[in-house]
């Protein structure tokens, strides 16, 4: 092998800089030329590109967002775009493509692979943590630590006006970001898409909860941690709903895209910079249509089909003692 490529795709998240730092570095290493296309599938159709080398990756590890820009690109569903895209690949000589995105995005490759004769490896890259085939995703810990730093913030302003608030957290369908942000942050409730129930029985049992421990309490701060796409109406609404029901001053706070942003922790730096190398090898040792991720500290490689098909599932043990712990808030 000669060639390789790589791009960002999907939502972008904090480590997709140390990733492509550490697939530049690791492919020079390997006496590899390495290109770099931009704006998602967008690069490839337009025939964007970038040779890396060592000095473009320099000072980028600490940096959130991708410097390969990242899209949604549409029309790459289409069987023209990914003919157009194998046959660019194949006029610069590429021989692998990298992937760093989410379930879409290899969706994507795998997309490609039915078109082009070169070899595709995923890598995730998304705050939602929703792609199973690796415990954590590249970004996921940066947003928790975001989402955290927000929700301590906003306990603080609560407590003084001893208000609920409605905490909204990204992670599209998934409750990864929600489940681990409420119980670092002791919130009192969480609404996620995995466990939750009717939304009358939610909001039956929200204010159930928040009479109990009212009771208990007296006058206090109460925080509900909600996933985005929860609540049909939206937080704002839930919120003017429950302002109503329990007469007590109730805000809503769509945390949004801060979570995408920012610096990325040490955790997220590490596993970019583990994945970003095993994906280089795993390339040159030809396996192809597959994800790297890491389970129990283990480098894996699974199928890029299991990213949509199987659902990862929550840290059920999480789950339970987060429930246990609401029900001894409001005991007598
Ligand atoms: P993520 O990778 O974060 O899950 P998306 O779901 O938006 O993000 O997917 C990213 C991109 O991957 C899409 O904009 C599109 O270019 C490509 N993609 C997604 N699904 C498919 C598909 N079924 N066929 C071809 N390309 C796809
Ligand atoms: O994929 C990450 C994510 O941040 C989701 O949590 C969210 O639903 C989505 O991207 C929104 O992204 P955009 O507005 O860029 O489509």
């Amino acid at each position: 092998m000669r060639k390789i490529a790589l791009l960002t795709s999907g939502g972008d998240a904090p480590g997709m800089n140390a990733c492509i730092r550490a697939i530049v570095l690791t492919s020079l290493r390997y006496g590899l030329e390495v290109y770099g296309y931009r704006h998602g599938y967008n690069g490839l159709l337009e025939q964007e590109y970038l040779n890396l080398r060592a000095k473009n990756v320099l000072n980028i590890i600490q940096r959130g967002g991708t410097i390969l820009n990242s899209a949604r690109c549409l029309s790459f569903k289409s069987n023209d775009s990914a003919k157009t895209a194998a046959k660019n690949l194949d006029a610069l000589g590429i021989e692998a493509l990298l992937v760093i995105g989410g379930d879409g995005s290899f969706r994507g490759a795998k997309h490609l692979a039915k078109h082009w004769s070169g070899q595709v490896i995923g890598l995730p890259g998304t705050i939602d943590n929703d792609v199973d085939g690796t415990d954590a995703t590249i970004g996921y810990y940066t947003a928790i630590e975001t989402a955290l730093d927000s929700i301590d913030k906003v306990r603080d302003t609560a407590d003084a006006f001893e208000r609920i608030f409605l905490i909204e957290v990204m992670g599209r369908h998934a409750g990864f970001i929600g489940l681990n942000a409420a119980i670092a942050s002791a919130a009192d409730h969480i609404m996620l898409p995995e466990i939750s129930r009717s939304c009358e029985d939610e909001l039956e049992n929200l204010i159930a909860h928040i009479e109990a421990v009212k009771k208990r309490r007296g006058n206090s701060s109460y925080i509900v941690v909600i996933a985005e796409n929860l609540w049909p109406e939206g937080v704002t609404k839930l919120a003017e709903i429950l302002s109503q029901k329990t007469q007590i001053e109730c805000r809503p706070v769509i945390l949004g895209y801060v979570q995408r942003g920012g610096s990325p922790v040490s955790q997220d730096r590490v596993l970019a910079t583990k994945l970003g190398a095993f994906a280089v090898e795993m390339a040159l040792e030809g396996k192809t249509g597959v994800m790297v991720g890491e389970i129990n500290q283990q480098l894996v490689c699974s199928e890029l089909e299991t990213s949509w098909q199987q659902k990862k599932p929550l840290d059920s043990y999480l789950v339970k003692i987060q429930q246990d712990l609401f029900d001894i808030l409001k005991r007598p």
